[in-house]
């Protein structure tokens, strides 16, 4: 097996660099074994290649692959090699391959192939995009599925929108407040980060993190132009964005 890591320029948001050990803490809110089930339900429920492998794109710390090996053969891929640092040191005997989206080559095809938690939305544009379901669809098994959590739709989108998180256990803590704004097709997403480490000066850091707004409708069109029997479930992850789902047809169109 191999993968290529992307020479193209990508942004290295602090949470997925400079602040990888810290990504569960500040995501901690998030249900990974529950969401596995669910995600686990759709496989069983729309795959028709019969087979138990599953490649999660952009698996970041590992999180959900940690209970999807449990009933599958996984592999994981990311971007980013400290995000890949924290999901080794939890999956020491999982396959985890530094790679982009849109141009990993593995020399396997899988019955399941997963993007979770918006990492879509850090595309830059749509061909981008198609780029990417292109690459899902070529990893598939005839029959096999996609299951894609996009970043939220433009409809839905609210600027100005406020949020802190923060954690704090015996190792340091870390606080992270933001505010959304929206310029035409992107959100811009301000975050202010505080970091404290027992006997260091509190580290600031600050960054706007874009997104791609795209709708729902576009993103069918797409994975369908990448060749996949494409749906939207309004039933997702992470409320209201919802689940993009795409089978590879058995006989190809
Ligand atoms: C919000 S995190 C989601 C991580 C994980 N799927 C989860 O649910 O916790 C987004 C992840 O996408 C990765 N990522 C961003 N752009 C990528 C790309 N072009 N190719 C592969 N991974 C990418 C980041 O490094 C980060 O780990």
């Amino acid at each position: 097996m191999s993968a290529r890591a992307s020479r193209s320029k990508s942004p290295r948001p602090l949470m997925f660099y400079r602040l990888a050990a810290q990504y569960d803490a500040l995501t901690g809110s998030k249900d990974s074994r529950q969401e596995v089930a669910y995600l686990e339900t759709l496989a069983r429920r729309f795959g028709r290649s019969g087979g138990r492998s599953w490649l999660d794109v952009a698996c970041g710390t590992g999180r959900h692959l940690q209970f999807l090996r449990r009933h599958y053969r996984v592999v994981g891929i990311d971007l980013s090699a400290p995000m890949l640092r924290v999901a080794r040191r939890r999956l020491p005997s999982v396959r985890l391959r530094r790679g982009d989206m849109r141009t990993f080559t593995l020399r396997e095809s899988f019955d399941v192939v997963s993007c979770l938690f918006s990492a879509i939305g850090h595309l830059r544009s749509e061909g981008e995009l198609e780029t990417a379901f292109r690459n899902f669809a070529r990893h598939l098994k005839p029959g096999g599925v996609c299951i894609v959590e996009p970043w939220i739709d433009p409809a839905s989108f609210r600027a100005g929108f406020v949020q802190l998180v923060s954690h704090a256990d015996p190792t340091g803590a870390i606080a992270r407040m933001s505010v959304s704004a929206r310029r035409g097709h992107r959100s811009i997403v301000h975050y202010e980060y505080l970091v404290g480490q027992p006997g260091r000066k509190v580290l600031h850091f600050s960054e706007d993190d874009i997104g791609l707004l795209v709708s729902r409708r576009r993103l069918l069109e797409m994975m369908r132009r990448a060749g996949l029997e494409a749906r939207f479930l309004a039933r997702g992850l992470t409320p209201g964005r919802g689940l993009l789902l795409g089978r590879k047809p058995i006989v190809p169109r």
